[in-house]
């Protein structure tokens, strides 16, 4: 069956009655005793967002707390340096905290307000959603608990760092792979038995519909804001425009590409392709996985022959996690959106190249989508205009970067 997106509805809102994105990804798989926080959730939501005083808010601290629009900039010396199309890059990364998970957190946060939840749990890979999350918490006088995989509490110390700093508690996860996928897991876990009083926030759109939901409805103020400052800048949105960001769980990127869904916009999504000479990755949709039920919706999961949810590799650990939000599984195959992946030393280089020429410094997250941006401009002509999603700071990959890369220079 060949999948349509629907031109009048806004992307979170392309499911069918079971929440199922072109009839095959999403849905809410979970356990009878989830049923009724999903849909109360659901409900809550549904009323929320149709609510003049509640976006007000959302409105307010977006501006005043996460520091929003940030910056829309072109960076002139990749463009010349590369020769071919023009580079911009949309420096998400200058919100408040480092990166785009504030807004997720942010919205979050103000739905437990409503919800007259007193705790909030979340899971984190990178360390951004976790410590986004005891930021957005600590403003608002929430009890914090973050789910972070033992692997990822070792390299990215930066973030683990400002999470206790915030007052939250950190459950180190050593179960699986010790990295994300485990950090959902057991987030889940916790919130199924802790449901009645606590909150649970999802770091990426994945999860229960109405994770996926909320997450890219937060994101989406993104390219609401980006497509101003586009249309400021050329006059009116470029016809030969392509949008490139890295995909993890995916939202980032489908708050990058949302409010160019009915325009000639290219999206590029760039996945973790691994280390260059190791048969792993973390790349479902570049490498053909195929779908498979992972924290409670259906999608392209990397697996084995069995089922079982594959291991992955990549140095981001943002981007390490064996599935993908059930939006980008349903823009692959509506081919509103292509994907392709970057290895690890792509984008080691590529953060290199870039925090040498310009005043930004992308995380390695980030990095991948700027490897593709600089395999792509010099196949293209001035006419083209390329922008980067920068959606967070390389300050908490320090380590990694100095061992890499012999330094580190902020
Ligand atoms: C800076 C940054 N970019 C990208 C990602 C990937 O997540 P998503 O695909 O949900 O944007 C992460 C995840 O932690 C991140 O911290």
């Amino acid at each position: 069956m060949k999948l349509k997106i629907r031109k009048n509805l806004a992307l979170i809102d392309q499911h069918d009655k079971n929440f199922m994105y072109g009839g095959k990804f999403g849905g809410n798989f979970i356990p009878e005793t989830l049923k009724k926080p999903v849909d109360d959730l659901t409900n809550l939501f549904a009323k929320l967002r149709k609510d003049k005083k509640f976006l007000k808010e959302r409105d307010h601290y977006f501006k005043t707390y996460v520091g929003t629009p940030t910056p829309f900039i072109k960076l002139d010396n990749l463009t010349d340096h590369l020769g071919g199309a023009q580079i911009y890059a949309k420096v998400v990364s200058e919100a408040n905290g480092g990166a785009h998970k504030i807004y997720n957190a942010t919205v979050h946060c103000l739905i437990a307000k409503k919800a007259k939840k007193k705790y909030i749990v979340g899971d984190t890979g990178a360390g951004y959603a976790g410590k986004m999350l005891s930021m957005a918490a600590k403003k608002f006088g929430l009890k914090c608990k973050i789910f972070m995989g033992a692997k990822d509490i070792k390299r990215q110390r930066p973030n683990v760092e400002a999470i206790k700093k915030n007052g939250a508690e950190i459950v180190s996860v050593t179960t699986g792979s010790q990295t994300l996928v485990d950090a959902v897991s057991e987030c889940m876990r916790y919130w199924v038995s802790n449901c009645d009083t606590t909150h649970m926030c999802v770091g990426s759109t994945v999860g229960p519909n109405i994770f996926i939901k909320i997450c890219a409805w937060s994101t989406a103020q993104i390219s609401r804001e980006l497509f101003s400052q586009v249309e400021e800048e050329f006059g009116k949105i470029p016809r030969k425009l392509k949008l490139i960001n890295c995909v993890g769980g995916g939202s980032s990127a489908a708050g990058f590409w949302n409010a160019f869904m009915n325009t000639t916009a290219e999206f590029i999504g760039v996945e973790a392709g691994g280390p260059k000479n190791s048969r792993l990755h973390a790349a479902p949709l570049t490498n053909g996985s195929k779908i498979g039920i992972l924290h409670g919706a259906a999608q392209y999961v990397i697996q084995d022959k069995e089922g079982q949810i594959g291991s992955t590799e990549s140095i981001s650990a943002g981007l390490d996690y064996p599935g993908i939000s059930p939006l980008h599984c349903f823009l692959k195959d509506t081919k509103r959106a292509r994907y392709t992946s970057a290895n690890d030393e792509e984008a080691l280089s590529a953060y290199k190249l870039v925090s040498r020429l310009e005043n930004i410094s992308p995380s390695l997250e980030p990095s991948h989508a700027f490897a593709e941006a600089i395999k792509l401009a010099p196949k293209l002509d001035s006419t083209e205009v390329i922008i980067v999603n920068s959606c967070g700071d390389s300050i908490k990959d320090k380590d990694i970067i100095k061992e890499r890369l012999g330094s580190y220079t902020r």
